[in-house]
């Protein structure tokens, strides 16, 4: 399996991505503590990120992951500024590994201003492309119909008739979207 990195100029108009650095722990632990961002993950089973030191190591951790082709944790960034607004993660299926799921979160006071959108955009262009993923997963809380129709609008679809790969975790109450293999019309641009 083959390292995932993103190339240094992986950016549009309106975000750049780049892996999670040492530097990003206050922050990337600020956001991952958002009730909404809580609400979304069950990172309190395998994820602790509940200080910034387990903020730092959870980015020692996707590093390693990266290195193994398992996954990436990527900083969402301001063009503008190359300031950091948010954090974007794809991790390979367990068995199915040109397959992943995406989960994304932006910071509160940064929010509506089309920084989500662009962010799963660009990624979803890297991944299809360089990365040579064939399809990517989303598991959205029913409740969350903002997330919903952010992924309607960059062509997931609800995964209603497609066998889900049998490591995509699912629960009860999540609401399953996916791409179309190779994310084929899945930019709107
Ligand atoms: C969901 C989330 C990532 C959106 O980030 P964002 O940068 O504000 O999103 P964008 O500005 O790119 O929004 C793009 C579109 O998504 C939809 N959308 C985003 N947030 C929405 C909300 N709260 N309510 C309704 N629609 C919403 C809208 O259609 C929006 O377009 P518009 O602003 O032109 O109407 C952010 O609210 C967040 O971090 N939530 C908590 C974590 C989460 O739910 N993650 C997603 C699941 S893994």
């Amino acid at each position: 399996m083959s390292a995932w990195s993103v190339p240094d100029d992986l950016a549009d108009e309106t975000v750049a991505l780049r892996a999670w650095h040492g530097t990003d722990a206050e922050w990337l632990c600020e956001g991952f503590n958002a009730p909404e961002v809580v609400a979304q993950s069950e990172q309190a089973e395998d994820l602790k990120v509940d200080s910034p030191q387990t903020a730092y190591e959870m980015v020692f951790e996707a590093a390693r992951r990266a290195r193994a082709g398992a996954g990436i944790g990527l900083a969402i960034c301001r063009s503008a500024d190359r300031e950091p607004v948010g954090s974007l993660e794809l991790d390979a299926l367990e068995g199915s590994h040109d397959e992943a799921e995406i989960g994304f979160w932006v910071l509160g006071g940064c929010r509506r201003q089309g920084y989500a959108r662009a962010a799963v955009e660009l990624a979803l262009e890297w991944a299809f492309g360089p990365l040579g993923l064939t399809r990517v997963w989303a598991e959205i809380d029913g409740g969350n119909a903002g997330s919903v129709a952010l992924l309607r609008a960059v062509g997931f679809h609800e995964s209603n008739g497609v066998t889900l790969p049998p490591s995509m975790p699912t629960r009860r109450t999540s609401v399953v979207l996916c791409t179309e293999p190779r994310g084929f019309s899945t930019t709107s641009r």
